[in-house]
């Protein structure tokens, strides 16, 4: 059956309080749309939460706030007959694709002036990168709970801050929400799944690799390592740059290793801690993350 499609915040709310009252749990799947098969992964996830009698809703909303001014808010994939029939193939029940003007219009007609900051987890990675990203991220899930009421939401383990932080905002502000983070999917050769791959020229996707080929060499390197059982981030970056010599088109923005609750920096890394990255390809910006061991 074809998903139902619904974009007004209002009807949605209401769409929303009815499956409440029948007792049905909802899911939400938070997307940007240009649906690949680790979103597919995530929408698995959420039937597989809330089973057969539970309602399913992806969003699809390329969110502008999440993007600085020179990011790739305008040329972001659209694809949104091609998402309904992936989404058709999964059974979802709902859509829910709002637009600029029904998210973020104020009443007054003035400008949209309430927005959600996470200040801790937030500093460091993405968000030294990208100074607007998570505040737009942030204040975008929460207009979207507010919109859906779901019992849980899945993310995915691609945008590991992101999914941090959500948490963080979950507690924080108290919303009724479970977070749900699902495995990061993978091309055969390793690059993780993002809408943004699609930016990549042959070349580009050739070299695309190397970054998850970075982080299972540092990774390697760490449980290979004996005594003491860690080795530097400073010996780590070196080999990173070492191994990315090869990749003449790759740019490296960061590598960094944290802790996978704080997400604060450690420099003797370790089994259990994270590894994060993020790259350049000619104008596509990519990122990964692993766990080490
Ligand atoms: O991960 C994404 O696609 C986006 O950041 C999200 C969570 C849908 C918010 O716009």
């Amino acid at each position: 059956m074809d998903p139902e499609i619904i974009s007004s915040p209002a009807l949605m709310q209401e769409r929303a309080r009815n499956l409440r009252l029948e007792r049905r749990p909802i899911a939400l799947v938070p997307t940007m749309g240009a649906l690949h098969e680790g979103h597919l992964s995530l929408v698995r996830e959420a039937r597989q939460r809330v089973g057969p009698d539970g309602v399913v809703i992806v969003s699809i909303y390329v969110n502008p706030t999440q993007f600085g001014p020179n990011e790739d808010f305008e040329a972001y994939p659209r694809e949104f007959d091609e998402d309904r029939r992936k989404c058709s193939g999964e059974g979802v029940e709902i859509i829910f694709a709002p637009n600029d003007r029904q998210m973020y219009a104020a009443s007054d007609g003035g400008s949209h002036s309430v927005h959600v900051v996470e200040r801790q987890l937030s500093r460091t990675m993405e968000g030294s990168s990208r100074p607007v990203h998570f505040e737009g991220v942030t204040t975008i899930v929460a207009k979207l709970f507010n919109c859906c009421l779901p019992d849980l939401a899945v993310f995915g383990a691609k945008d590991y801050q992101q999914a941090a932080i959500i948490r963080k905002m979950v507690h924080d502000l108290n919303f009724p929400v479970a977070i749900e983070v699902a495995p990061t999917w993978r091309e055969k050769d390793g690059l993780a799944m993002s809408s943004r791959n699609k930016y990549l020229s042959a070349e580009e996707r050739s070299q695309a690799t190397a970054l998850h080929k970075v982080l299972q060499q540092c990774s390697a390197m760490v449980m290979q390592a004996n005594d003491p059982q860690s080795v530097t981030a400073d010996i780590l970056l070196e080999h990173a740059r070492e191994v990315l010599r090869a990749y003449p088109l790759v740019s490296l923005e960061y590598l960094a290793f944290f802790h996978p609750d704080s997400l604060e920096a450690v420099s003797d890394v370790r089994v259990g801690h994270h590894i994060a990255i993020a790259a350049r390809l000619g104008r596509t910006r990519l990122i990964d993350n692993i766990r080490i061991g």
